[in-house]
């Protein structure tokens, strides 16, 4: 039993930190997203946008920190990354890129 207690505790200290994301505000501010990720996320090639449906939100909310902090989307010769990072600016706090990111895991993984 009290190892049963220690084993769910850890499973709680390793559950993602998004689920205070709020998926009606991530809605919301995924409207802008749509016109390059496409309505359902999956990217568009006409635009050269990635797929972000079905993406693991670890790796979205590095990114998306990434571009805003420069390390992506900044170098000469990033043109798409250019396109992005101000996109990434539209984001002004870690609640609001939780938030997308939890209305992004609500769209098609398939
Ligand atoms: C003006 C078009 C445009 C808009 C609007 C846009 N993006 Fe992007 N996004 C891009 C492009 C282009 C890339 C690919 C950049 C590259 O090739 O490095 C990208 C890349 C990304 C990535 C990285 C994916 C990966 O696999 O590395 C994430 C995450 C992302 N966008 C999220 C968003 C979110 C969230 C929004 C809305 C707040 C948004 N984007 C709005 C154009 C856009």
């Amino acid at each position: 039993m009290k190892y049963a207690l220690i084993i769910l505790s850890c499973v709680g200290l390793a559950a993602p930190t998004f689920a205070e994301g709020d998926i009606y505000m991530g809605q919301k501010r995924f409207t802008i997203c749509r016109t390059c990720h496409g309505t359902d996320g999956m990217g568009l090639e006409s635009v050269g946008t990635p797929r972000l449906a079905g993406q693991k939100p670890y790796y979205l909310k590095r990114q998306l920190l990434n571009f805003q902090s420069g390390a992506r989307g900044k170098t000469p010769g990033d043109d798409f990354g250019k396109m992005m990072r101000p996109m990434a600016m539209t984001l002004p706090d870690e609640q609001a890129i939780d938030d997308v990111i939890a209305y992004i895991q609500t769209l098609s993984a398939d």
